[in-house]
């Protein structure tokens, strides 16, 4: 080959592969990582890139160089001279990406492997899914639950996803992975938190009516405001009381698809919480009745106007949480209404 042709060749390649890098990097297409093993698959989706872009700039400068070195004259309709191939070249494009491919395989195992492990001492974390919120306790740490996902920053979690009813799946893109909450299973996502910050939790599998509203938020903390915030949390429910029911309500995701302004929910796929005393005169029901059945038997009666969407896990309520609820409701839609 003359010197001539190797360096346009170059030039080419060299100018395809910049301009596929300027898509590559100014083009947000990963958020950046919160966590470690969002970091590790950024560090492999950074590797595959690069090493796409060599691969493109190579291929489309020979092909580019080709169509305009080679082509043929409008009435030329003879047939090309016969080739033979060139066993050197064919080692060589067949060597090259062979251990190209094989690196990126050695990487990716290397991080899925990093990425699944749980350490001894890792901190559980109950995520539980449900049409159409999630709610998360901490088993390691007394009886705290919430309904946002609360984590310190540097610590080995071992979220443990289940459903209570149909498939959903976690994802917090800035913790990289997503994994499928599957009704009598547990299915376990490992992080580590590395940056301070809130962060969306989203549904990723559709799950029903309320799919797209099933969202609430992470926020990774400093390991003092952690403790802080556990330690508040257990006082509040040892004080129990009219915070109980509230308890209830927020832990079990209630404010995902309904308005209660007492909880400061704004769910508005069922009905309106503050509007109970109204739709409980429409039913023809005390207050009390009308909510208590609501809640365990949702299919016995649908509030005019609104899909029959509600749950029917909430019957399994302890009592006492069952209860805890009830009253909270009937206070705050006298208040709210
Ligand atoms: Cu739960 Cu989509």
């Amino acid at each position: 080959m003359r010197r001539g042709t190797i360096v346009q060749l170059t030039l080419l390649a060299l100018f395809f592969a910049g301009c596929a890098t300027l898509v590559a990097v100014f083009v947000d297409w990963l958020p950046d990582p919160a966590t470690r093993e969002m970091g590790r698959i950024t560090f492999v989706f950074w590797m595959a890139t690069i090493i796409s872009i060599a691969v493109f700039g190579v291929v489309t400068a020979v092909l580019v160089y080709s169509l305009w070195k080679f082509r043929a004259p409008p009435d030329d309709d003879s047939d090309g001279p016969p080739t033979h191939g060139h066993t050197k070249l064919e080692i060589w494009w067949t060597a090259i990406p062979a251990v190209l491919v094989t690196a990126l395989a050695i990487a990716s195992s290397i991080v899925l492997a990093k990425d699944d492990a749980i350490p001894r001492g890792a901190l559980r974390v109950n995520v539980v899914a449900q049409q159409f919120a999630w709610s998360f306790g901490y088993p390691d740490l007394g009886d705290v639950s919430s309904s946002t996902l609360r984590v310190p920053k540097g610590r080995a979690i071992d979220l443990q996803i289940r459903s209570l009813d149909v498939l959903h799946s976690f994802w917090v893109p800035e913790f990289g992975q997503k994994q499928d909450a599957v009704p009598g299973q547990i299915n376990h996502l490992k992080i580590t938190p590395t940056r301070l910050g809130v962060y969306p939790v989203i549904c990723t599998e559709l799950c029903g009516l309320g799919h797209s509203v099933m969202r609430s938020a992470a926020r990774v903390m400093t390991p003092a405001a952690f403790e802080a915030w556990i330690r508040e949390q257990r006082q509040a429910a040892a004080s129990g009381g009219g915070t109980a029911g509230k308890a209830v309500f927020l832990s079990n995701g209630c404010g995902g698809c309904h308005t209660l302004n007492a909880a400061n929910a704004r769910g508005n796929v069922g009905p309106d919480l503050d509007q109970l005393p109204q739709a409980a005169q429409k039913a023809g029901q005390p207050l009390e009745t009308y909510i208590r059945e609501s809640i365990v038997d949702p299919g016995k009666y649908i509030h005019p106007g609104f899909p029959d969407a509600m749950p029917r896990t909430y019957a399994s309520l302890p009592k006492s949480q069952l209860d805890a609820l009830v009253q909270y409701l009937v206070d705050a839609s006298k208040k709210g209404g």
